[in-house]
């Protein structure tokens, strides 16, 4: 029977791989896994700090009853070419930093006796393999940044799964307006073909078992060696974003009536197809509204364990409400792409490149990514597309005729793409898949689809847009960071007007560390809807408003004009899920808003202007309801013009009020000083009521803040560590009394930890435009942790964690 071993503890490491460290004459740091080779700060640092040929080593002891057996090593990643040796003889190289590999031991072991196996990890941006050869717009931090672990087998065993569902034909279709409810209750016959590999051919029969999420057996079905492997599910339930409902397939190798081996994957019932007109999910039509994801974290790169992979699933789908995730540009993670399965998060997932294509050698190893991608990630429903071109790169007939083939012919259930900025290019693929920059701020959301297909036959999805055309800092002014915000929104309109359109994905979910051709001098890349630690910007709530399940009331301005030019207030927008927003000064009704105060027109939750700060207080004045609102329009047309250029329909309005009610212009500086002004007058206080059904679900109130205080809020309270150590990310949030972030806060947050947790690396948790965090990881102990976090002007936060072994 199969074993499995972690192997994440107990590694040395050194920076500098050479001939004494592989022949344990060098010592070198005990470091465990998830690792980067450099901790970095967290920006103002040069890439070359992780470019090194480093090295890792340990020790596996090899007990007696292993005799016969097979023994393996299994690395989740090492960034980017690796060397592995045992005992100081080479054994194989792999350069590919973004999938997984296994490598042999058994020719190099003896029974009872220990051996050392120890990594070269190249992470030179020299390398001659993708995604090097050129410029990248993200960094390629190195180190064995994922999980390693060993597995002994018997000389017969599965080396590979394909669980291959079936869903009969017109049996399983979701339908528009369809929730979770009734997707559970249509059931079907599903059978699940089973591609198996092997690697030995000593055993008799294959046993099929299919289990449900709490692992109930639901069916199973015993096959001769050479049998066709299928096994049938009966009541099936569709795994679908409304609801995603898993299997595990487990397959059992038996000789003489004995288990010899067993493997298990897990699997969902889905069809997922883009088609001419658009992208149907189980045969429901459904827009693609995703964001893209780079694997990194600040301070370490690349390493981060389970639940911190997890986490950002969790985020995209349940805080961003996105149904899909594009892992640019390369496979990331099997946690993060697990928990996509388990969530309902569709995945389109590529091979690693960015624009450059190298020569022969350097195309024949991207083939091979594409193999390594297709085997490792085929199982999951939630991958929907395989991308086979290198990120925006120029058409390569041959070489994309070959990683298409490639793909389909491993996975003839999944269609292919690839992502470039190219209109009308050679589409070898199934998808044409499109990186659409045209919305500066002002004009169209996105190209029409007709004018950048060259097969209109064929499915269209926009992979990237925003990104590079509006870095937003946190700490951007207001009016930055709303027209980030707009511009992500305009693009999504533009998308759900044009039906033939299968969606997109916004550059992007978070900030990210960059090269130095790119970014903001700083290495980072602000064109997250998130800052680095996964907190929001205002544009994160255009997302949620249109897909979150919790209600969502985003009203991203502190109402104090002193922050816009000419200290106009300019245009307020509100993000919302509710049905409409009753606005209130000093609680006093103004106005109620709903999407026809939009100018967004198609997206169902879209943001929502609030116009008119005026409204029913007009009716104070005691005028006829036609100089109310003249007066009204007048004055929010000011305003909302934000300093800049009057529209032509205020010099109008202003004309007819003075020739048809005798007003001066004496009279409308007083209004707007009654009205929108504040200055010597008690702060006015702004309520923002977002009501749905009748109800009203979030409320939000603006006024000027007298009260620093700090939230910190961790992405779980339980911290289970287990194959490795853990994680915990604490987000922290600087607001006003009332909730409101203070965007403008800058500071570092204090660290005191009491129990069995430690920071992640050295230092205090930073705190930049109001929001920042930090990361804290298990030590291998159990136990109650309290983290009281520090800042100077605002009453300690502290947060309660219970660490756990699993
Ligand atoms: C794209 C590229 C991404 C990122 C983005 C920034 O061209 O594919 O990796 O650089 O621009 O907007």
């Amino acid at each position: 029977m199969r074993k499995r071993i972690p192997l994440n503890d107990r590694w040395i490491f050194t920076k500098q791989f050479d001939e004494a460290f592989l022949s344990g004459n060098k010592e070198g740091e005990p470091v465990e896994l998830p690792h980067t080779c450099a901790v970095t700060p967290f920006h103002y640092f040069d890439e070359s700090v992780y470019q090194m040929l480093s090295g890792y080593r340990r020790t596996v002891a090899v007990p007696e009853d292993w005799a016969g057996k097979r023994v393996f090593v299994i690395f989740g990643a090492a960034a980017h070419r690796a060397t592995v040796y045992v005992n100081g003889e080479e054994v194989c190289t792999h350069a590919c930093g973004y999938t997984a590999f296994e490598v042999e031991l058994t020719p190099y072991i003896e029974p009872g006796k220990e051996r050392t196996v120890c990594v070269a990890c190249d992470s030179r941006e020299s390398l001659d393999q993708p995604p090097f050869g050129y410029v990248i717009d993200y960094m390629t931090y190195g180190g064995l940044y994922r999980e390693v672990c060993l597995e002994v087998r018997d000389a017969d065993h599965i080396s590979d799964i394909f669980a291959i569902p079936q869903i009969p034909y017109g049996k399983a279709k979701t339908k528009k307006g369809d929730d979770a409810e009734k997707i559970a209750g249509r059931t079907f016959r599903g059978v699940v073909s089973v591609q198996l590999s092997c690697t030995g051919a000593d055993h008799d029969r294959v046993v099929l078992r299919v289990k449900d999420e709490n692992g109930s057996l639901l069916s199973e079905k015993t096959c001769g060696a050479k049998d066709e492997l299928s096994v049938e599910v009966p009541d099936a339930k569709l795994w679908d974003v409304l609801l995603p409902t898993l299997y595990t397939l487990e397959v059992s190798l038996e000789r003489a009536g004995e288990t010899i081996d067993e493997k298990a994957v897990r699997f969902g019932f889905r069809r997922a197809e883009f088609r001419q007109n658009g992208f149907y999910l189980n045969e429901r039509k459904v827009k693609i509204v995703g964001l893209n994801r780079h694997q990194s974290y600040p301070y370490v790169g690349y390493a981060m364990p389970a639940s911190q992979q997890r986490f950002d699933a969790d985020v995209l789908k349940n805080e961003l409400g996105v149904n899909a995730v594009r892992t640019s540009h390369y496979p990331q993670s099997q946690h993060f792409i697990d928990r996509c399965d388990e969530i309902g998060l569709m995945v389109f997932t590529e091979i690693p490149g960015w624009q450059h294509i190298g020569g022969e050698a350097w195309k024949a190893q991207a083939v091979e990514n594409v193999g390594e991608m297709v085997t490792q990630y085929r199982s999951h429903p939630s991958v929907i597309l395989w991308g086979v071109r290198i990120n925006e790169s120029q058409d390569d007939d041959r070489f994309y005729t070959k990683t298409n083939a490639l793909a389909h012919a491993l996975d003839p259930t999944r269609q292919t793409g690839g992502v470039r900025y190219l209109r009308k290019s050679s589409l070898l693929e199934d998808v044409y898949t499109f990186n659409d920059f045209t919305h500066n701020g002002s004009n169209k959301g996105c190209e029409k689809r007709k004018k950048v297909t060259p097969d209109p036959k064929k499915g269209y999805l926009i992979t990237e847009y925003g990104g590079h055309m509006f870095p937003t800092k946190t700490f951007d002014d207001e009016e930055h960071r709303l027209s980030h915000a707009l511009r992500h929104a305009a693009v999504l309109d533009a998308v759900a007007a044009q039906s033939d359109i299968a969606g997109s994905f916004g550059w992007c979910a978070f900030d990210y560390n960059t090269h130095r051709d790119f970014g903001s001098g700083d290495r980072v890349c602000y064109h997250g809807v998130c800052d680095m630690f996964r907190n929001p910007k205002p544009a994160a709530a255009v997302y949620a408003a249109l897909g979150a399940a919790q209600p969502v009331l985003e009203v991203p301005t502190t109402m104090d004009p002193g922050d816009h030019p000419a200290a106009m207030r300019g245009r307020i927008f509100a993000f919302t899920n509710a049905d409409s927003i009753r606005v209130y000064k000093n609680g006093e009704f103004i106005r109620e808003f709903t999407r026809r105060d939009s100018p967004y027109r198609r997206l169902s939750r879209p943001p929502i202007e609030i116009c008119d700060l005026i409204g029913d207080l007009i009716k104070k004045e005691g005028w006829k309801n036609a100089k109310g609102k003249l007066v009204c329009d007048i004055l929010n047309l000011y305003v909302r013009a934000g300093g800049k250029r009057l529209p032509p329909a205020f010099y109008v309005k202003a004309l007819w009020a003075k020739l048809r009610w005798r007003m001066k212009i004496s009279d409308a500086f007083a209004l707007y000083d009654k009205y929108l002004g504040s200055w010597g007058t008690a702060a006015p206080v702004y309520r923002f009521d977002a009501v749905k059904d009748g109800k009203v679900v979030k409320t939000v109130e603006k006024t000027p803040m007298t009260k620093v205080c700090l939230k910190a809020v961790p992405d779980r309270a339980t911290v289970a560590f287990g194959d490795s150590y853990e994680v915990v990310n604490i987000r922290l949030r600087v607001c006003d009394e009332r909730g409101n972030l203070l965007p403008y806060y800058s500071g570092e947050a204090r660290v005191i930890v009491d129990g069995p947790l430690t920071t992640l690396v050295p230092g205090s948790f930073r705190i930049s435009g109001g929001t920042g965090g930090g990361y804290l990881r298990t030590l291998g102990q159990e136990g109650k942790a309290r983290v009281t976090l520090l800042l100077p002007d605002a009453e300690e936060a502290a947060v309660d964690l219970e660490v756990v072994k699993i």
